[in-house]
């Protein structure tokens, strides 16, 4: 359930009808909603109840400061894959005994920051990087905590761009290496092993290969123990779907997905470590964006936006389906079809191919629903397309949490070297 609905002929999100946010600040421009970032973190963490459970929201799926101050306040925890990352999460009120640091290429620095910080653990991903951290917590004379990511070599039955838990993906320990990976943690003197994490992909809209996976890793946790090493939590990742498209999907509900973990743990004695991205925001953000032209091609019709692939790349690159609405509540006019595309100049700059739309006219509003996760935090500014602002809307009211990109931001990066200078 999220917080967009119509009410009075428009799009609001919550009591902030989308259209006064867009003449206020300009499109394209993406729009959160408090009540809903709220919501889902709650229905999420009641699904775990009774288990000693912390909740860390996966950063990568939106950083934006009002998000993660958000989320702080209602008690979670976040996990982290850079040391950006960290900082954000630090910035936002996230306690750093509440923060996992996971990803298959940390750097010293990024060891040395989290280090520093007092995060609680690192999710350890390979033979060599544990080398590397045992060599950064000598070096600053500290123990540092450690759950080694397996690799299950289970298929989540994800698109292939967002699978991580089959043999082939570059993350996680390969299954055969797991007890041998314990064994050097063990004769290693700046790491201890307090954990094991798993995560096999995104979007995941089954059940099955969590449960398979977190068999797997309940079996190898009871062998571990019984070889001798104190393993306390279990983190078993994110990847838990929504329903991008209502009429084609319907991913098990968190409650469907809590009590599967409930009884795959039974009675292991483990904290759990969770680490939900999408679940929590995908459903919480929209994309705003305004139709420019309406061009007849030869056999199509495009509605060409304003928004473009690098303020949402999750169509280019996944083949998503986001549901695209109009911001005005459409009459009963008959429907068209049209490509929705954006002004960059790459055919893969396509939305939606023959979505069937209510009509629309050039100044028309429209929004891209479930644009709260891995939205504007892969937008990038290809064709020198300022990145667009964020809006946090609580209630009735709304504030710019991320301000547009000026062209100044975005050429002065650059600089020119003297030889060029006359
Ligand atoms: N934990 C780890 C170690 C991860 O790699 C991820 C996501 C998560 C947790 C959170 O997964 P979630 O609950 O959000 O599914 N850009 C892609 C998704 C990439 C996901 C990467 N890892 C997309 O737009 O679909």
């Amino acid at each position: 359930m999220d917080h967009f609905s119509y009410k009075n002929g428009q799009m609001y999100a919550e009591d902030v009808a989308l259209q006064d946010i867009a003449s206020a600040v300009g499109t394209p421009v993406y729009v959160y909603s408090t009540a809903t970032l709220v919501r889902h973190y709650t229905v999420f963490s009641e699904a775990f109840s009774g288990l000693d459970t912390l909740i860390c929201f996966a950063v990568k799926a939106n950083s934006n400061q009002a998000v993660l101050a958000t989320l702080a306040q209602q008690g979670a925890g976040a996990d982290v894959v850079s040391a950006g990352e960290l900082e954000r999460a630090l910035r936002a009120g996230i306690p750093a005994e509440k923060i996992v640091f996971s990803g298959v290429g940390k750097k010293p620095y990024e060891m040395r920051a989290a280090i520093t910080a007092g995060i609680k653990q690192f999710n350890v991903e390979s033979e060599v990087e544990l080398e590397a951290l045992n060599a950064v917590a000598q070096e600053m004379d500290v123990i540092a905590p450690v759950s080694v990511r397996v690799n299950p070599d289970v298929d989540a039955k994800t698109h292939h761009k967002i699978s991580t838990g089959k043999s082939e993906n570059k993350f996680g320990i390969p299954w055969a290496r797991t007890d041998e990976i314990y064994e050097r943690i063990a004769a290693l003197s700046h790491v201890s092993a307090t954990g094991v994490d798993v995560h096999i992909g995104s979007q995941l809209t089954d059940l099955t290969p969590f449960r398979t996976a977190f068999e797997k890793v309940v079996g190898l946790v009871k062998n571990l123990r019984a070889n001798g090493h104190d393993i306390r939590h279990i983190d078993l990742g994110g990847g838990l779907g929504i329903p991008y498209d209502p009429e084609a999907e319907s991913p098990p509900s968190p409650i469907a997905y809590g009590a599967m973990i409930k009884e795959v743990l039974a009675d292991l004695e483990c904290s759990i470590i969770m680490e939900p991205g999408r679940l929590i925001a995908g459903n919480a953000g929209v994309l705003v964006s305004e139709l420019l032209y309406d061009k007849k091609g030869e056999n199509r019709r495009f509605y060409i936006l304003d928004a473009a692939m690098n303020d949402l790349i999750r169509p280019a690159m996944y083949d998503a389906f986001h549901t695209i609405v109009p911001v005005k509540e459409p009459d009963n006019a008959a429907k068209i079809t049209a490509d929705f595309v954006g002004p960059v100049c790459e055919s893969g700059d396509t939305f939606a191919k023959n979505r069937e739309t209510s009509p629309l006219v050039p100044g028309d509003l429209v929004a891209f629903k479930s644009a709260g996760a891995y939205a504007a935090v892969m937008s990038f500014t290809y064709n020198s397309r300022e990145l667009v602002p964020e809006v946090l809307v609580n209630g009735d009211k709304y504030a710019v949490v991320r301000k547009r990109q000026t062209l100044n931001d975005l050429i002065g990066l650059d600089s020119v070297p003297d030889w060029l200078k006359s």
